[in-house]
């Protein structure tokens, strides 16, 4: 018995091809399930007890150089596998260079602006609790103005939400730091709005955050100006009052646009105003909430959407545009 497995494994030592079905062939021969292998294994409890350890020393040993031996087969045959034809000497299929999103070379070039002037990009989730979204936010429960903001809940009791403003990272930014805090949040927010040319249920923010000592209503109309002037190279802004229940005073934020064109009369109504943004100087309960002084601290918040920004910039009648992903829309863009 012992012999005849030394014959078996010298012959499977020898054996070579490279014909695939041979291969399965030997392999089914030998490690099959009515394979030889299987058949020696069964034959082991047969075997006196003396002899078990030579058996199955064998038996291993056999086992071990018919798989080594399948491996090596396999890796042959692979080598020798005929070359796929290429012409190399065709032309390549042409790829596409993609562009940037208009809403992403607007969102840069507006933190490009406030960096400049010392502010500092911070991140938070899109999916937020109710303390981020609301209640830190000055907007108790029950409280009218969240219906300013009509909620994707996806949890209730407690409410987990998809956020409906970015102003939910000022709050996790002013937890987690000490002022002097220069921010600026950019990102997706949702609200459950029917969609329409004017209004989508997904659309992009950008916040800004400021809190020092003796930060004033002049330094945020200031920075506004800046801002106008970099962006639209338009200085004359005005602010008028308005309501936030994070800010007091609130305002929102007109841009001087001029008259100088039909369009202009059109997009302003035949006003020269242009609404771009709301604002605001922190209220100090939102201070508070964040475990900082009111009475040392204050500051201002302003924020805008990125869409409409782009529109003005652009000229661009319908917000469903940025979300169709046509292309011919898209590369317009190709050169800001
Ligand atoms: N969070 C407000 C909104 O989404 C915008 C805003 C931000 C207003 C900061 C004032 C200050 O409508």
């Amino acid at each position: 018995m012992l012999e005849q497995i030394d014959e078996l494994l010298v012959k499977v030592k020898g054996f070579n091809t490279t014909n695939t079905a041979e291969i399965e062939k030997f392999r089914i021969e030998y490690s099959g399930k009515k394979g030889l292998l299987n058949a020696l294994f069964d034959k082991f409890k047969d075997v006196p007890n003396d002899q078990k350890k030579a058996f199955g020393q064998k038996i291993n040993a056999l086992k071990q150089a018919v798989a080594e031996k399948l491996e090596d087969l396999k890796s042959n045959t692979r080598e020798i596998e005929p070359l796929e034809l290429v012409d190399w000497t065709r032309p390549g299929i042409p790829m596409d260079l993609g562009t940037r999103h208009p809403i992403n070379l607007v969102k840069m070039r507006i933190i490009e602006i406030f960096k400049s002037i010392g502010f500092a990009v911070s991140d938070g989730p899109e999916i937020e609790d109710d303390w981020h979204n609301f209640s830190a936010l000055n907007l108790p429960e029950y409280h009218p103005a969240r219906d300013m903001q009509d909620t994707f809940f996806i949890e209730q009791d407690p409410d987990i939400l998809l956020r409906t403003h970015t102003s939910s990272v000022q709050i996790r930014y002013m937890e987690n730091n000490e002022p002097p805090i220069r921010i600026l949040s950019p990102g997706r927010v949702f609200r459950n709005e029917a969609i329409s040319s004017r209004s989508h249920c997904i659309f992009h923010q950008i916040e800004g955050l400021y809190i020092d000592k003796k930060v004033s209503f002049a330094d945020l109309k200031q920075t506004l100006q800046y801002f106008t002037t970099e962006l639209f190279g338009k200085s004359k802004i005005r602010l008028r009052p308005s309501y936030f229940p994070f800010t007091e005073p609130s305002a929102e934020v007109d841009v001087y646009w001029g008259l100088n064109s039909e369009t202009d009369y059109r997009i302003t109504k035949g006003t020269g105003w242009l609404e771009i943004m709301g604002c605001g100087m922190v209220d100090p309960a939102v201070l508070t909430n964040v475990n900082i002084d009111p009475e040392v601290y204050s500051g201002f918040a302003f924020g805008m959407g990125i869409e409409r920004i782009v529109m003005l910039l652009h000229q661009m009648g319908d917000i469903r545009m940025f979300f169709e992903n046509d292309k011919r829309m898209l590369e317009q863009f190709k050169s800001l």
